[in-house]
């Protein structure tokens, strides 16, 4: 299914500062923190290492929202495909809205600048299926965004091994999200294929003509949002994160519970 969209002006806010570059409202709603900062940081990367002039943007799992800096947005064609019905109907920012599956939806070959694909993995039974289609969509040099929950965090064991109703209930009881789980609401449920692991992840795209050009762990941004909303289960967390830190090998922290990773096509296959 293809619709035609627009790019939703509605939703692009002025930061405070006037001079400064507008966001789109996924980051005006992430809470300042670690998270929020690794991708300012991606944004500086994308403005200093994509060409000039229109691009062609795929937002693989797009949903409804985008992380991607709204300079790059308001200068490219973008292109979404999700499998959730109405995340593509409530999708506003996208030129054309593809209803399918980013495992099996193959592109003509090297007709795209940046593919982002941004919680998103962790939903997929078949990983290396969606990042082979990913790098084959890619022209040479393009880059692929890809934001995740980690495996090997706190929050990321706890979410691999609840059950989605918890999910559902954590989003609605402790974010104060009232729609979770609502048809076309977050959250969606997780499958957590071994690829979404970093380590395992950045292997099999240096094996498969990708190399990583940023990499960062980040703190959950549900740390921050908790300390805020519900200081008291925040404090308990915190205290569980910090013995867990302590008997951890030397260097570990738990509460990484999220990584971005830049990956790039290399020019020669
Ligand atoms: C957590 S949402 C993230 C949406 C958006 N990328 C963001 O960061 O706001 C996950 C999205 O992945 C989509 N999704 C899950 N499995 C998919 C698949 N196999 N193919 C395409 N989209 C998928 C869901 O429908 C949902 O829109």
């Amino acid at each position: 299914m293809n619709k035609p969209a627009t790019i939703d002006f509605a939703t692009a806010i002025e930061t405070s500062a006037p001079a400064g570059p507008a966001h789109t409202q996924a980051l005006l709603d992430l809470v300042p923190g670690e998270a929020r900062d690794s991708l300012l940081a991606i944004h500086e990367v994308l403005r200093r290492e994509l060409p000039q002039g229109r691009l062609a943007t795929y937002e693989a799992g797009g949903g409804s929202s985008s992380f991607l800096p709204m300079d790059v947005l308001n200068r490219s064609h973008v292109t979404v495909v999700d499998i959730d019905e109405d995340q593509v109907r409530n999708n506003t920012y996208a030129q054309e809205a593809i209803l399918g599956d980013v495992q099996t939806y193959r592109f003509e070959p090297n007709g795209f600048d940046v593919v982002i694909c941004y919680n998103v993995i962790e939903h997929l039974p078949d990983v290396q299926a969606a990042l082979l289609n990913f790098r084959d969509a890619l022209k040479p040099g393009g880059m692929i965004l890809i934001g995740a929950p980690n495996p090997r965090s706190l929050s990321g064991v706890v979410t691999k091994y609840s059950p989605h109703w918890f999910h559902v209930w954590f989003y609605r009881h402790i974010r104060g999200i009232k729609t979770a789980g609502l048809p076309g609401e977050a959250p969606f449920p997780t499958f957590f294929h071994p690829l979404v692991t970093l380590s395992k992840l950045e292997t099999f795209a240096a094996a498969n003509g990708l190399e990583t050009i940023y990499r960062r762990e980040v703190e959950s941004p549900r740390y921050p949002e908790m300390r805020e909303r519900k200081p008291l289960l925040s404090a308990l967390v915190d205290a569980g994160a910090a013995v867990m830190n302590a008997v951890l090998p030397r260097g570990t922290d738990v509460r990484r519970g999220d990584y971005h990773i830049i990956l790039r096509k290399r020019l020669e296959p």
